[in-house]
């Protein structure tokens, strides 16, 4: 019989502070549709992080040391951002520039949602970005959801059918790529 795997852990990162974010609420819905074995997780102290400054290194605050352990901690990474000036919300980007030197985002597989199909600029800045931090995104799982103007918590876009399964289908992708990788870096015993 083989060994049972451990859970599959999920971070979820979304770029917005914005209490009512979009972003944020389409990341909670697809937490909601976890199948058992997976675990999402919303990182919640994004705003918290300090501006980076590579000054800091070796001394960097207990925030961003959490914040790593996290990034370590996960099995993959689901990021919803929304656009600013055709560009990545600074908060967001900040968070990424604090991952750039060290080991843990290398590798990581990254689902790139988006809560406005407008988003393009953003969202191709986002793939450069995570690509050059050597993230593995797994495009079957990054998907543009219209959510904006549409005002609706989880448990409405739960209840909007082709949203939903949207949202399952990206999930099921992700965590499927996920499970691959995790076959192929298994040490036979
Ligand atoms: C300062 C600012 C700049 C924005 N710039 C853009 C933009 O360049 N392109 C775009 O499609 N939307 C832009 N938007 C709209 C947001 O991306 C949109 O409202 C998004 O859904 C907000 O995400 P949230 O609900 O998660 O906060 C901008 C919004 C703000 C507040």
């Amino acid at each position: 019989m083989g060994k049972p795997c451990s859970p599959i852990q999920l971070l979820a990162i979304s770029g917005s502070l914005r209490a009512a974010s979009s972003n944020t609420v389409l990341l909670r819905a697809i937490s909601q549709l976890a199948p058992p074995g997976v675990r999402v997780e919303l990182y919640s102290a994004l705003g918290e992080l300090p501006h980076f400054n590579p000054d800091l290194e070796g001394k960097e605050p207990p925030v961003v040391r959490d914040f790593w352990s996290r990034i370590r901690g996960a099995d993959g990474l689901l990021i919803s951002s929304p656009e600013y000036a055709h560009g990545v919300p600074g908060v967001l980007k900040n968070a990424l520039d604090w991952l750039v030197s060290g080991e843990e985002f290398i590798a990581k597989p990254v689902a790139l949602l988006n809560a406005s199909p407008r988003a393009t600029h953003a969202q191709a800045s986002l793939s450069e970005i995570v690509t050059v931090m050597s993230g593995r995104i797994v495009h079957e799982a990054s998907i543009a959801v219209p959510l904006l103007g549409k005002n609706l918590d989880a448990a409405g876009i739960l209840a909007h059918a082709e949203i939903a399964m949207a949202l399952r289908g990206a999930l099921t992708a992700f965590v499927e790529v996920i499970e691959r990788f995790r076959t192929q870096t298994q040490v036979p015993q």
